[in-house]
């Protein structure tokens, strides 16, 4: 008989431990390593049964016929994007997520759709009763679809389950921690059984060319088995974000075997479900009061899409000895660059003054081209100068006060353009980017630049 063994494993990361320590190396977090039974099955690595003499495999050449990734597409133009262009059968998805951002919902709207066209979808939940899936299914008006339900946790009924019938072209496990297989001993939730629940439904879809969609939470605090683990096993990880108190929700593509990446789905939370938003820009400057200075609007790229979006400063004299800094949907290191490259710089003191700085809507943003647009704002704001409404703002900011160039540019005027704004201020653009008449382009060279346009006040950048 094999020796028990046990091990520790951070269930944040899936670093293995021979003792127990109260935080993990690999990945800082505390409190995340469990003591778990690996010995045998999935969970203990290959099998140490007696030796098998291996059987060679055919090697091929780097040329050859190259089939195109059959996909099932769902309809959902947001789903699909983030997708790269549908799901690709045989493949396993993960989507991930905060726990009730959505997920659920958008899984049951996808299976809903794809049902619509006439594809086997499989619905598989153990975290919810059949009647809460239905009613979900009733209020999300999905319920006349036949989409098949299967409220199950254990691996291998579920394979045994979708080996009954004809192969499903989309199998969702909602979710793949309350999946647990009889091959692993820990206790559900636990890396072990995540990584084998995870790695049986990646073969199933493999073998059977039906596509997998896991759905994974994952919590700030690394506390459930995260889906971390489960990202490198996966063709395609999407995470599904939102800020609370927001009612909308980005798809963000992290990886993707057959795709690009850094694509986003954008949707709007209603009472009866998601709704797609085909175009992002003007629902991030739906609310928008162009009027008050602190305001700019960037235009930003998210993966091969542009998106307008407004960025808002406050500066306000500062009553503590250390100035307060707070940021909401951008790098709080970022803005300090920005600052110190206005004070070094532009002679732009701040140093006494408390900044808050937000963007709007509770979008995030990770580019540096939001520089300009940033520094645009805490000007108009320390000014009190509101920037002219129809005006957008990109560009890195280098920390000599250089305003770099950035990529798409053509591409970001085009969509400034399309919804009603007249001028940007840029870095200096290559010369074959089109210009239009409608949109008169302001380029700066160097932060001060900005600084005398955007404290001269006028209501146009006009010269
Ligand atoms: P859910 O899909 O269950 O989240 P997850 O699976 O990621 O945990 O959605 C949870 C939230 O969404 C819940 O707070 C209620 C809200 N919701 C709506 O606002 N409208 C709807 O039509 C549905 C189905 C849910
Ligand atoms: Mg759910």
């Amino acid at each position: 008989m094999a020796k028990t063994k046990t091990t520790f494993i951070c269930q944040n990361c899936g670093s293995v431990y021979s003792r127990w320590q109260g935080k993990c190396d690999a990945c800082g977090e505390w409190n995340t390593i469990v003591e778990e039974n690996t010995s045998g099955g999935i969970g203990g690595g290959p099998q140490r049964g007696a030796a098998r003499k291996g059987r060679p495999a055919a090697l091929l050449p780097l040329s050859g016929e190259i089939e195109e990734a059959p996909r099932i597409v769902s309809g959902i133009g947001e789903l699909d994007r983030a997708t790269g262009g549908g799901i690709v059968r045989g493949s396993a998805l993960l989507v991930g997520g905060d726990p009730g951002i959505g997920k659920s919902t958008l899984l049951m709207q996808a299976a809903a759709a794809l049902a619509r066209r006439g594809h086997r979808v499989v619905y598989v939940s153990g975290e919810e009763a059949v009647a809460q899936i239905r009613l979900r299914a009733q209020r999300l008006l999905a319920a006349d679809t036949d989409v098949q339900l299967l409220a199950e946790t254990n691996v291998e009924d579920i394979l045994a389950t979708l080996a009954e019938e004809r192969r499903p072209d989309l199998v969702i496990v909602d979710s793949i921690q309350t999946l647990w297989s009889d091959l692993a001993d820990s206790s559900p939730g636990t890396v072990t059984q995540v990584r084998a629940g995870a790695q049986a439904m990646i073969r199933y879809a493999k073998a059977s060319g039906a596509a997998v969609i896991l759905v994974g939470h994952v919590t700030k605090e690394g506390q459930i088995a995260g889906p971390r683990v489960v990202e490198h096993m996966v063709d395609g990880v999407l995470y599904f974000e939102g800020e609370g108190g927001h009612h909308f929700r980005i798809l963000r593509t992290v990886k993707n075997r057959f795709g690009p990446t850094d694509e986003i789905g954008v949707f709007e939370m209603s009472d009866i479900g998601l709704r797609e938003v085909s175009n992002p820009s003007e629902l991030f400057l739906g609310e928008r009061n162009a009027s008050a200075p602190g305001a700019a609007v960037f235009a930003g790229m998210e993966g091969t899409r542009p998106v307008l979006v407004e960025i808002q400063a406050l500066v306000a004299p500062s009553a503590l000895g250390t100035p307060r800094r707070a940021v909401v949907g951008w790098d709080q290191p970022r803005l300090a660059m920005v600052l110190a490259v206005l004070e070094a710089h532009c002679g732009v003191r701040l140093g006494q003054h408390d900044v808050y700085l937000n963007v709007a809507g509770g979008f995030r943003i990770g580019e540096p081209a939001a520089d300009l647009a940033v520094a645009a704002a805490l000007v108009s704001s320390l000014s009190g100068s509101a920037l002219p409404g129809d005006s957008v703002y990109f560009g890195e900011i280098s920390l000599s006060g250089a305003v770099r160039p950035v990529a798409h540019a053509a591409q970001r005027l085009k969509e400034a353009e399309k919804l009603g704004f007249h001028q940007a201020v840029l870095p200096g653009i290559s010369p074959d980017v089109p210009r239009s008449r409608e949109m008169r382009t302001r380029e700066v060279e160097a932060l001060p630049d900005l600084v005398a346009i955007v404290a001269g006040g006028r209501a146009s950048h006009d010269e």
